[in-house]
Formats: structure tokens, sequence, C-alpha cells
């Protein structure tokens, strides 16, 4: 079935020796941009996949936390006596709190026990330290550090010993100060490759040491998972230039550009890729030049990108990248990003969203090329939601008969509209959006755009529910929040099949009502999307529908998942 997976060491071992031998040149950049992948992962050479993944993130572990403290003591203390809100034992749901490392222990226990076995990867996108949240105790690079080797330690303990590639991503919280990162190389970053020496492929260390970003395939020569920098490209890192076209060196601009290098290299390759990071790429989170060279390369590389997910903002949901975003916003167009802060106040953001999916065009009037697909996972911290973790499934069959002969389209250049009067002036003749006119590689056949191998399938949310936190005399454990299969789909095909349809999530790991049920009930609470699979065409499908007024129930189900449930 995946005779597809083998390994093609001989080609990255000729580029991880180029590597060492010419690690100074003025062409460093051309050098190390090259599939630098080793071999890095522990498979045995023909893997038996699960064709399932793990999404962590946000674990903001607090070795201060104590239990019965106030909230507004960060819960590091128990005055003020009169204050009502106090900790809970694993955790203060809704909180202003981080984790008590009860509660990280829990989870990654929970993990290793229940799915260490069943997964093929983890991406794991950073803030793995406290908020630098208590005045009386001020957050020091050290206990940031310390911190972070801790929960590296441990995911090292329960995946990369099982053989389970591992990809983490750098935290705006990860760093000393919080959100203030310089170009590489420096000391935070040199802290890093030796925390994540377990993950982080050796080949990639000249990259790595210069801007904390690599790619790992996880399926040797068929995915692979990139992890992002995004302090780089984050409008908070006032150490940074925000990728200004006039600024080559400028940090962000050497990241796309090794990015750029790595989708070229994948898409020669044949290989599949999952974007990864922290900070999600929107117009308000990221730099107004950067945000437009992702937008760019996610749409230029739709055929070679499964998807890309983030963590930051601790609340579940999803977004588009538009080829409207390349185009000059019309002054309509330019009111104030709603998506700014971590945990900002109920409904700004869920407004937006709906808003930008009730502009989606009609179904019949859409073109697929112009979507990319922005998923974010809620945090394991309960600030200011519960804890959660996303368990991804992904297509493993490659079903012969339906491999065609790959005809790629070549392109079309984009740019409509005003574009090519406004970029004659002298006040935008100098941005990326004048400057980026590349053929797209979109494919409708793509693992993006149609189920087929690799094609991410569905995922489904694990949380803890609130009183589950506090009750100290019963260790919690993790319950299935909702998925995003269709119900019929969790129970594989005839007898016959079932061997090659496997379950999509593991029965054990499913509530009674849907375990039990035959697959042939038609709803149920925890499959309130019914999604066929993850294509883009899926996704935006899904965004046509919330978009429509008339959807309420459904616009409420997301707006309960976004918000875990807590009444605004
Ligand atoms: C959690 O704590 C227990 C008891 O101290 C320990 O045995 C276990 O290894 C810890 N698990 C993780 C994932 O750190
Ligand atoms: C996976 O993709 C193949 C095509 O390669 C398709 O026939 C099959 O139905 C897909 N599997 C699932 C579980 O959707
Ligand atoms: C906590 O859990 C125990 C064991 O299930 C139960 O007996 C007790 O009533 C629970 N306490 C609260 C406050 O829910
Ligand atoms: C499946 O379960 C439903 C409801 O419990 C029942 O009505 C139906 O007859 C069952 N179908 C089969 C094939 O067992």
């Amino acid at each position: 079935m995946h005779d597809a997976v083998k390994f093609r060491c001989s080609e990255r071992f000729s580029m991880f020796s180029l590597a060492v031998l010419v690690p100074w040149l003025p062409c460093l950049v051309q050098v190390f941009s090259q599939p630098i992948q080793q071999p890095f992962s522990v498979r045995p050479s023909s893997p038996k996949l699960h064709g399932r993944f793990l999404h962590i993130t946000d674990m903001h572990p607090d070795p201060h936390y104590i239990a019965g403290a106030s909230e507004s003591s960060a819960c590091h203390r128990k005055k003020p006596r009169k204050e009502k809100a106090r900790s809970g034992y694993y955790g203060t749901p809704f909180g202003d709190c981080d984790s008590p490392l009860r509660l990280t222990n829990l989870t990654l226990d929970f993990l290793d026990k229940n799915w260490a076995s069943e997964i093929d990867f983890v991406v794991w996108t950073g803030d793995n330290a406290r908020h630098d949240n208590d005045r009386k105790i001020p957050r020091t690079p050290k206990e940031i550090f310390d911190l972070n080797s801790m929960l590296a330690r441990e995911m090292e303990n329960i995946f990369i010993k099982k053989g389970i590639p591992v990809v983490p991503s750098l935290g705006n919280n990860d760093i000393w100060p919080h959100n203030i990162l310089p170009a590489g190389p420096n000391d935070i970053i040199d802290h890093f490759s030796s925390i994540w020496s377990a993950f982080v492929p050796l080949s990639s260390y000249q990259v790595f040491r210069r801007g904390a970003y690599y790619a790992v395939e996880v399926i040797s020569g068929e995915v692979a998972v990139i992890s992002l920098n995004t302090m780089y490209f984050y409008d908070s890192n006032k150490a940074v230039g925000g990728c200004e076209y006039r600024e080559p060196d400028d940090p962000g601009n050497l990241e796309f550009d090794w990015l750029e290098v790595q989708l070229k290299v994948f898409r020669q390759r044949g290989m599949q890729v999952w974007i990864t990071g922290h900070v999600p790429p929107s117009p308000g989170n990221y730099f107004p030049e950067c945000y437009v060279r992702y937008v760019e390369l996610s749409l230029r590389f739709q055929d070679t990108i499964l998807g890309h997910l983030f963590g930051h903002m601790n609340n579940d949901h999803f977004f588009l990248l538009e080829a409207g975003d390349l185009e000059f916003p019309s002054k309509s167009d330019l009111a104030p990003a709603s998506d700014t802060v971590e945990s900002e106040g109920h409904d700004g953001l869920y407004d937006s969203l709906i808003n930008d999916f009730g502009d989606l065009p009609k179904k019949g009037k859409t073109d697929h090329d112009n979507y990319g697909v922005v998923n974010i996972s809620p945090s394991v911290v309960p600030n200011p939601y519960l804890p959660s973790f996303r368990i991804y499934t992904y297509n493993i069959t490659n079903n012969r008969n339906d491999v065609k002969k790959k005809k790629r389209k070549h392109g079309h250049r984009r740019g409509a509209g005003d574009k090519v009067k406004l970029c004659k002036k002298k006040k935008y003749k100098n941005s990326w959006r004048c400057k980026l006119d590349k053929a797209w590689h979109s494919d409708p056949d793509a693992p993006s755009r149609m189920n087929t191998l690799w094609s991410p399938l569905g995922y489904a949310q694990y949380y803890l529910p609130e009183d589950r936190l506090l009750n100290r005399t019963k260790k919690p454990k993790f319950k299935l929040e909702y998925l995003t299969h269709r119900l019929g789909a969790l129970h594989p095909g005839d007898v016959e099949r079932r061997d090659e349809f496997r379950y999509p999530i593991p029965l054990k790991q499913l509530p009674k009502s849907i375990r039990e049920g035959n697959g042939t009930s038609t709803s149920s609470k925890f499959a309130p999307y019914g999604m066929e699979d993850l294509t883009i065409p899926s996704w935006v499908g899904l965004a046509r529908r919330l978009g429509d007024p008339s959807r309420k129930k459904l616009r409420r189900r997301f707006k309960r998942y976004m918000y875990m449930g807590e009444k605004s």
C-alpha cells in the first residue's frame, strides 16, 4: 500500500557533505537551501504508517503555579484572600493563568499512553514557557530555556525514542524578552540548537543558526514538515525590518528566500509539505510585506503544500489566504484587523471571520487556485479556554488506478485591477505586490485540492472539560470535543476492505455513541461539519456555509468550538 515510501539517502548524503565542506562561501544561501535533509528519521526502512499525526501547541508550563491561589497573582500566591476566583488543581479553566506542571505532565502522559503508538509524526508549534504576567517573579532567560528543555526531553522520551519525528517551532514566549528576536546567529537561537538537537536534522544546523527555521522529512522522500520561525514576520518584533522589498537582508526576507527554495526543491522531488509555525500568517499578526510574501508563496506552491498549521491564538479557528490579498486593498478593505491579540475578548475575531466567509464567491464561481487554508489549533494552556490538542488524519492509500499522467498547469500570472497602474507609482513601485509575478503551480489533482495520497482527511480535537480540571480526587482524562469527519467515514467500509480502509480514529478513542454506532446513523453532536476531507475545496465549502446567515446552527457550533463553550 505504501510502496511509495522509500529512502533516498544518497542524494541527501551528498548534499550533507557539500554542506560540511564549504560552509562559509558567499553562496551560503544557495548551498544550504538545497535539499539538505539527512537520514534523520529513525524509522525502519519500510515504516507502517498510521495516517495520523499530532498537532500540539502553547503548553505554557509554569513552575510557580500553586493550586488555590488568586488569579490576580497569576496563580502564584494565595493573596488577596478576599478574591473569589481560585486556581484549580490541574489548571484554571477560562482563566489568566499558565499551566501547572501537573497539567503538562498529565497531557504528555495521556498522549504517551493513548496516541504515541497511533501516529506518524508530531507538529509542535511553540510557547513552552510561562507568560510574563507577574511583576513579582519576572521571567529570566534561564527559566525560559529550562522549561523548554524540560518539555523537549519529555517529547523526546515519548516520541523520538519510538521513532516518531517531532517538529518544534519557536514561540514568541520562548525568547527573552518576549516577542523580540534579532537576526541570527545569536545566543537565543544557539540555545535552541542545543535544546532541539534531537529534532533538528544535523545537516540543517548552519541555516538553523542563522534563523531557527528548518525542514524535516517526516515520511522520507514523500512528506516534509517545514518549521518556520515566525518571529521574523511578527509585527511585535521590533528587532527586525518586516520584509521590506528594499531590505533584501532583512531576516524575514532571507527566511522567505529560503522557504521559496525549499518549496521549489520539494516540488521538484515530487514531495508534499506541511508548513508550520507559531504566529499564524494573518494581516493582524504579520508585517504587511511579510504577509504578502507568505500569501504569494502559499498560492504559488499550492500543488506542493498540504496545509498550514499554527498556534499562538489559543483558540480554535481557520481562515483563508486569498489571491485578493496580493492586490492593493481598496479603502473599504482597510478596516482595522481584529486578530492581533492572543486572548482577545469574544466576538471580534469570530465576527471578522464570518464576514470574510460571507464575501466568498458563489459555488461554481470559485477558482480554487486562489485559496490557501490556515488551521489554528487551540492551546494546552487553559488560558483563556480549555486544554486541547488535535489528531489529524491523512490519506496513506496510493490508489494506482487513480494516478493520472501528471500534467501540471504552468500557471498564470496574477494581477488584475489597478495593479499595473499603481505599480508605476513611486509609493508602490518597490513593494512586494509589484514584484511577485512568477507563474503559480496550481493543480486540481494535487493532494491539497483532491482527496488522494497524503491529502489531509480530517482532525479530531480532544479537550479537558472544565469540571475535570478542578476535581483533584480524580486524574482527568481528555475527551473528544468534536471531529471534522463525516460520521460514516469513522466506520470503514465492508469487511473485505476493512484492512485497507482502517479506522481513521481508533474506535477506543471515540465516544461510546459513535463507537457503538454501526455507521448508519447520520448525525452526532461530535461530527458537526461532516467534511469529506480537508482539501481546499472542502474548507472553502465550509467557509461558504458559515458565511451564509441562514446557517445559524452551524455558526453557533463554530463559535462554541472557537471559545470552547465559554459564555460570551
Ligand atoms: C509525569 O510525572 C510522573 C510522576 O512524577 C512521571 O513518572 C512521568 O514520567 C511524568 N511524565 C512526563 C511525560 O513527564
Ligand atoms: C485516498 O486516496 C485514494 C486515491 O489515491 C482514494 O481512492 C481513497 O478513497 C482515499 N482514501 C480515503 C480514506 O479517503
Ligand atoms: C470528584 O470526583 C470524585 C470521584 O469521581 C467524585 O466522587 C466527587 O463528587 C467529585 N467532586 C466534585 C466536586 O465534583
Ligand atoms: C444501525 O443502528 C440503527 C440505530 O441504532 C438501527 O436503526 C439500524 O437498523 C442499524 N443498522 C444495522 C445495519 O445494523
